[in-house]
């Protein structure tokens, strides 16, 4: 149980890096006018959604088998569930946004990615608490 774990929260890190780091790509495309860094911030951005998806989904197994697979739970995991689906709305959203700007359809400005930047950051804080203090 305890090397499904140590997967499940190594995943977990990795997802967060990237979810994490791809609204920060966001927040200073917003900011650029020149074509040519336009698109390498589009690359680095199509690049690393890529890359997120398998972490994503690891991230996830690893915590359906700690689940299901040794029957650890309660209303605090229900709860980081609801979280959980958040990160995953989240994630696909990002893939909508990214797209968004490679047809120059975005309209969102830097400012509101830095906002939008701080959703997994308050996902994160609550979905760790839960699962470790348990509280309910
Ligand atoms: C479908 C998704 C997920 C499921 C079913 C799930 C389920 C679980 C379960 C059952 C445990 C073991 C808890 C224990 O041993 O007391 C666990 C541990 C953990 N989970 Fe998840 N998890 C999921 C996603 C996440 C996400 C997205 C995060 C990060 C925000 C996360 C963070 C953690 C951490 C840090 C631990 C280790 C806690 C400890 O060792 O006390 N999990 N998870």
């Amino acid at each position: 149980m305890l090397w499904v774990k140590a997967l499940h929260i190594i995943f977990v890190t990795s997802w967060f890096a990237g979810l994490f780091y791809l609204p920060r790509l966001f927040v200073n495309h917003a900011m650029v006018q020149d074509k040519t860094v336009k698109e390498h911030f589009e690359i680095m951005e199509h690049k690393l959604y890529n890359f997120m998806l398998p972490l994503a989904v690891l991230a996830i197994v690893f915590g359906l088998w700690l689940w299901l697979g040794f029957g650890i739970t309660g209303i605090w995991l229900h709860t980081k569930l609801v979280l959980v689906a958040g990160l995953v709305a989240y994630h696909l959203y990002c893939g909508k946004l990214m797209r968004d700007f490679k047809s120059g359809k975005n309209t969102r400005s830097h400012i509101w990615y830095r906002w939008f930047n701080e959703i997994p950051v308050l996902i994160l804080f609550a979905a760790v608490i839960l699962v470790v203090v348990k509280p309910f």
